[in-house]
């Protein structure tokens, strides 16, 4: 079989679904490279700063991991803002959806949060309600919250630091293993994500 007759999902059969099981399986070995490629399509997005979005990624996942941060820090540091382009409004979300199944829950929470968080860095303190709409109290919410304090390492100490043009930051090459290892375990391990409350 090359491809399935149905033209309606209803209408399959048993062998077309088994069919496309197998090339669906097939293909998500490939989301390593395409996370890979989507982290290259960074270095075309959001001008105006001294280093495109794909260094900011970089610095950001480097100090994570000088800092000591796990391999899941790291990689959620380096796929941070993956939802610039798509999701400029909601980009913390996208990226967290993308990293949800592989890492554990407070991984996911702190890629969620970062871009709220992160309004706490925005310029100086007058900057405070300000025309553009930036609200540095909003992570305030959350002060209480188990993961608020390493949401806040995250964007002081990594994130929100990391526009550097002449830090010393490693190259997509250099994380690729990490990459590969990451988001090539089984979706929704337990073992890795925690109780599986996701699905
Ligand atoms: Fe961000
Ligand atoms: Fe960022």
């Amino acid at each position: 079989m090359e491809k399935v007759s149905f033209t309606r999902m209803d209408e399959g059969t048993p062998e077309e679904y088994a069919f496309l099981h197998k090339g669906e399986v097939e293909f998500t070995k490939g989301l390593p490279d395409r996370i890979i490629g989507a982290l290259i399509n960074l270095d075309n997005t959001l001008s105006g700063y001294r280093i495109t979005r794909l260094q900011h990624s970089l610095q950001s996942a480097t100090r994570a991991e000088e800092d000591g941060a796990d391999k899941e820090l790291i990689v959620g540091a380096l796929i941070h803002d993956l939802g610039d382009d798509l999701a400029p409004a909601n980009h913390s979300q996208l990226a967290s959806t993308i990293i949800r199944p592989y890492v554990r829950e407070e991984v996911t929470w702190i890629i969620s949060m970062h871009g709220l968080f992160q309004m706490f860095y925005f310029g100086p303190k007058e900057y405070i309600g300000n025309e553009i709409g930036i609200d540095k109290s909003l992570r305030e919410r959350y002060k209480d919250h188990k993961w608020f304090s390493s949401c806040d390492k995250f964007c002081r100490d990594w994130d929100q630091m990391s526009f550097d043009p002449d830090y010393p930051t490693k190259s997509l090459d250099y994380f690729k293993p990490l990459v590969n290892e990451i988001f090539s375990r089984t979706p929704f391990d337990p073992k890795f994500v925690g109780k599986a409350e996701f699905e």
